[in-house]
């Protein structure tokens, strides 16, 4: 099998394949990360990956290409290219995916007299299956949608053991029929495992993922609106999501409040679902979203203006330290990172900002960072008016606020996660702000 784009999903999703006893090529546009991966090297930081890449290359099953004729012999093609936000909109960027199936389209012949199979793996708007459908039935080849769920920081565990496998099929029996017969193969040791197989149209496939993604958005911040009321009012709102989360209706995950969500996937998916629902005449159903951005983007500003506070009312001149650049621990992935963008805006105020990050920190500074990255805790806390708390690694919530505050005799820190204990660190002699919590 081939996996077309070899980012965070594809690398991952071909090493795991390969890892499943398949004879996997990873096919990718950018030389560079094509040469890392070919000689077992992880071209970004995901817990478990180095150690399956190098395995699964070493073993021969698993080689990368940048040239699509080596795909040829594939019986399956994953396609798991980006789908970014558009510059100038909120729709998703399919040129990536349209450039991918027209790289592919020459070379998609019968593979040992059988049609193969593309299964699309990126996240792309409802109606996208079906056009590439009818784009590549001229050569015989058939499609389904595959969405991926997995986790950036589980993404190896996830790929390995989803919590469900997707199939959108065609609406023609026969080729939904041999299609699935073809993911079935792929996916046999999962599915022999009991892992919930839930079999449908194109257009479910595609919506199934925005709508997780969408759902998942909500929560968020649903949760982080309520830390606006609890700031208010004097309430806990990590008391309060404990109290919800008992009900199993509710259920206790992803109601953390803090600095909003982020990363490569998230905010692109809700806005290209809006403008999506707008292209099919829908612009009111899912205007819930663009509240659901603006309590996110919200929370940025909020703990700008809560360390502005803290410091005394004015950023300018003052030292600040911020733990975390990724967007999530156990990850380098900065995009769109709520940790990276309120560090700059903190510095847009004038504060002198060190940053470190114990993946992400080396990534920065490789690509020429605007800011001062130092590679521990006690570098960036040296004397810092304010410690800010903006990605919830272990490292950092294992820190021992006595042992810092030596470094740092301000002794104030926000904890832009809600993961450190506030008692712990008050009895520590520091001044501990959370997000909703008093
Ligand atoms: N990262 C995640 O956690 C995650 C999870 C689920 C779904 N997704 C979806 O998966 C898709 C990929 O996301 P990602 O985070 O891996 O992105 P990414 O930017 O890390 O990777 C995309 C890769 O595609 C390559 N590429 C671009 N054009 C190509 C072409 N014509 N042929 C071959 N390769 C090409 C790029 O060079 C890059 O390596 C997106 O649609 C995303 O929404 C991502």
């Amino acid at each position: 099998m081939s996996v077309v784009g070899t980012g965070y999903l594809g690398a991952v999703h071909a090493a795991c394949m390969a890892s499943l006893g398949h004879e996997v090529i990873g096919l990718d546009v950018d030389e560079q990360k094509v040469r890392l991966l070919s000689s077992g090297k992880a071209p970004f930081h995901e817990p478990g990956f180095d150690e399956l890449l190098k395995e699964q290359v070493d073993a021969g099953r698993l080689t990368f290409t940048t040239d699509p004729a080596d795909v040829a012999d594939c019986r399956v093609h994953f396609i798991g290219v980006g789908t970014p936000q558009t510059s100038d909109g909120d729709a998703a960027d399919l040129t990536y995916v349209d450039a991918a199936i027209t790289n592919l389209l020459p070379h998609l012949g019968p593979v040992d007299g059988r049609a193969p199979l593309i299964a699309g793996k990126s996240t792309v708007p409802v109606g996208t299956a079906q056009a590439i459908a009818e784009r590549i039935a001229p050569t015989g080849a058939l499609l389904a949608w595959n969405p991926e769920f997995l986790r950036e920081g589980f993404a190896v565990q996830d790929t390995v053991s989803p919590d469900r496998i997707v199939y959108g099929l065609s609406k023609d029996e026969a080729v939904a029929a041999e299609s699935k017969a073809i993911l079935d193969e792929v996916y046999a040791d999962l599915l022999a495992r009991e892992i919930p197989l839930v079999v449908t149209d194109y257009a479910t496939a595609e919506l199934v993922k925005v709508a997780a993604n969408a759902f998942l958005a909500t929560k968020i911040s649903f949760i982080n609106a309520m830390s606006e009321i609890a700031d208010a009012t004097g309430a806990d709102v990590t008391t309060l999501a404990e109290a919800i989360g008992h009900d199993d209706r509710i259920g206790k995950k992803f109601l953390r409040a803090g600095i909003g969500f982020g990363g490569g996937c998230l905010p692109k998916d809700i806005r290209a679902f809006m403008a999506r629902a707008g292209e099919l005449g829908l612009d009111d159903t899912l205007t819930f979203l663009r509240e659901v951005d603006t309590i996110n983007d919200r929370q940025r500003v909020r703990t700008v203006d809560a360390a502005r506070t803290a410091v005394g009312g004015d950023l300018a001149g003052r030292t600040v330290a911020v733990l975390g650049a990724a967007f999530k621990p156990d990850s380098d992935d900065m995009r769109n990172s709520p940790a990276l963008d309120i560090a700059k805006r903190v510095q847009d105020e004038g504060a002198r900002v060190r940053v470190t990050d114990p993946a992400a920190g080396a990534v920065l500074r490789a690509r020429g960072s605007e800011f001062d990255v130092v590679d521990s805790v006690e570098e960036a806390a040296q004397d810092a008016d304010i410690v800010l708390l903006l990605t919830e690694w272990r490292q950092f919530r294992e820190i021992d606020p006595v042992e810092l505050k030596k470094v740092a005799p301000a002794a104030t820190i926000l904890d832009g996660r809600n993961a450190l204990d506030p008692k712990r660190w008050r009895d520590a002699g520091w001044t501990y702000i959370g997000i909703g919590r008093p």
